[in-house]
């Protein structure tokens, strides 16, 4: 089939690329002109395992292409997935302006019957907007339109790996063609049928995922609803973190213990320095004020989203007793990404540690692996280290930010006589407490009062 692809951001570019991986003929559009020459020029504008060497490969077999044209774009593809961003405006709601911006566009250029795809996070009713501005705007073209919503559920760092294999792809639509199309451009994914990338020698086993058919309004709150489901167990985990602390318990045995019951499940249930990134920050406040324009207060997600923040406070207590001045102090910080396998830094909580340590007065020296370029910009008062022992190097404290696995495997030894004061302070419980504390470290974490590291799942 031929899709075209509007944006060529994380979702975008995962998407366009993974759907040309898997057979389609596949053509990117994006309007920030400086990033699709660096595309076009073969060059990736973001960090994300696997993408630079699909991209490439399906550039060069020729089913992947970048237009300099919108309209070329809108007219090359049966289906066009728009992939553009919804940021956060002032008030949390979502800033639905590139999608307007897009529907209008494509209602102007299409010159045949197109299915266009909702594929960013879009609140609910954006679809019937969507199908109302091509309906309206196109109204001379002759183009006959079809809109569907689906929903990605990519995670940055596995984007990749999430696309070729879901557990669920969820499709809401109002007719069966549509169902038909998509569940056609699906199909080599439903089936496993492509060479995997991730797993080279064979994905064998890998689950059939689900394929889901909703109405337009419940794709588009699945999305809302999962996010912000996932946001409120992280959150629970560190309220618990937090009580762990108080009680001398260890978060990590509660919450394992916890994730065994299938009807809690393992995952995201790791305390720490809270959520971060460009989806759950922004999907949980654009789903809070969604409530509240449909007349309900959602304090259960109101209440998450607090407990993030305060997260970043608690942690910067926890430093400020530790150091008892923080002033002039110099600390050191490993990771800036919001997670590990990522360089980006939005909404990054190891950023906005940073940001308090300098309001503080602290001198803050920084590293990490993939995101230093990103942070640079973001905030240029840190100084920005060349690898972690130049960041250990005469420190008062060391604060571990991100959970990038290398950190776990750093000479700690030698960081421990690098510092002038060896007081490490772990925001994503990376380390075993007992191994650390054996090595000399003033040592604390999140909810381990002691004990030992049980290593929970992502
Ligand atoms: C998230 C969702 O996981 C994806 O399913 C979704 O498609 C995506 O948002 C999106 O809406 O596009 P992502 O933002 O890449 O993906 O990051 P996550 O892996 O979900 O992590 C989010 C934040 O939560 C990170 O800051 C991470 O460090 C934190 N986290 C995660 C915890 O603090 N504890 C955990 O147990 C898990």
């Amino acid at each position: 089939m031929r899709i075209s692809v509007i944006g060529c951001g994380y979702v975008g570019l995962v998407t366009g690329t993974c759907l040309a991986e898997v057979g389609h003929s596949v053509v990117c559009f994006d309007s920030d002109t400086a990033k699709a020459q660096m595309l076009r020029d073969g060059r990736m504008p973001i960090y994300e395992p696997h993408l630079e060497e699909l991209f490439l490969r399906n550039r060069q077999e020729g089913r992947l292409s970048l237009a300099e044209d919108a309209g070329e774009t809108v007219r090359s593809g049966d289906a066009i997935f728009i992939c553009v961003g919804t940021p956060p405006l002032e008030n949390g709601d979502s800033d639905l302006s590139a999608i307007d911006h897009v529907a209008r566009m494509i209602a102007s250029e299409a010159r045949s019957p197109k299915l266009v795809v909702e594929k960013s996070t879009v609140p609910v009713r954006t679809g019937q907007e969507l199908k109302r501005a091509l309906a309206v705007y196109g109204r001379n073209s002759g183009s006959k339109f079809r809109v569907a919503s689906n929903p990605e559920f990519l995670r940055e760092g596995t984007g990749v790996e999430d696309f070729l294999h879901p557990d669920r792809i969820v499709v809401g639509v109002e007719d069966e063609q549509t169902e038909r199309q998509l569940r056609e451009i699906y199909q080599p994914v439903l089936d496993g049928k492509f060479r995997c990338p991730v797993h080279p020698s064979g994905c064998q086993g890998a689950p059939e995922p689900a394929f889901v058919v909703t109405t337009i309004a419940s794709s588009e709150l699945i999305k809302h609803a999962s996010n912000s489901f996932l946001a409120l167990k992280i959150s629970y985990a560190n309220a618990l973190a937090d009580l762990c602390e108080r009680l001398g318990a260890n978060v990590e045995e509660v919450t394992r213990a916890m994730g065994l019951d299938p009807r809690i499940g393992p995952h995201f249930l790791r305390a720490g320095l809270g959520f971060g990134g460009f989806c759950f920050p922004k999907d949980i406040q654009a789903f809070i004020r969604l409530a509240e324009r449909a007349g309900m207060d959602f304090r259960l997600l109101k209440e998450a989203e607090s407990l993030n923040h305060h997260q970043i406070e608690r942690f910067v207590e926890k430093i400020r007793h530790a150091l008892w001045v923080v002033r002039d102090k110099r600390i050191g910080l490993l990771g800036l990404a919001f997670k590990a396998n990522t360089d980006d830094t939005r909404f990054s909580p190891a950023l906005k540690l940073a940001a308090r340590l300098l309001a503080e007065g602290a001198e803050v020296h920084a590293y990490d692996p993939q995101a230093m370029e990103k942070a640079r910009t973001e905030l240029p008062g840190v100084n920005y280290e060349a690898d972690a022992y130049a960041v250990a190097r005469g420190a008062d404290a060391l604060v571990i930010a991100t959970e990038w696995p290398e950190f776990a495997r750093l000479d700690w030894e030698k960081i421990q006589a690098e510092m002038a004061r060896p007081l490490l302070m772990d925001g994503r419980n990376l380390l075993d407490p007992k191994t650390i504390r054996a090595l000399g470290f003033e040592y604390q974490s999140v909810g381990r009062p002691d004990g030992d590291s049980i290593g929970l799942p992502a």
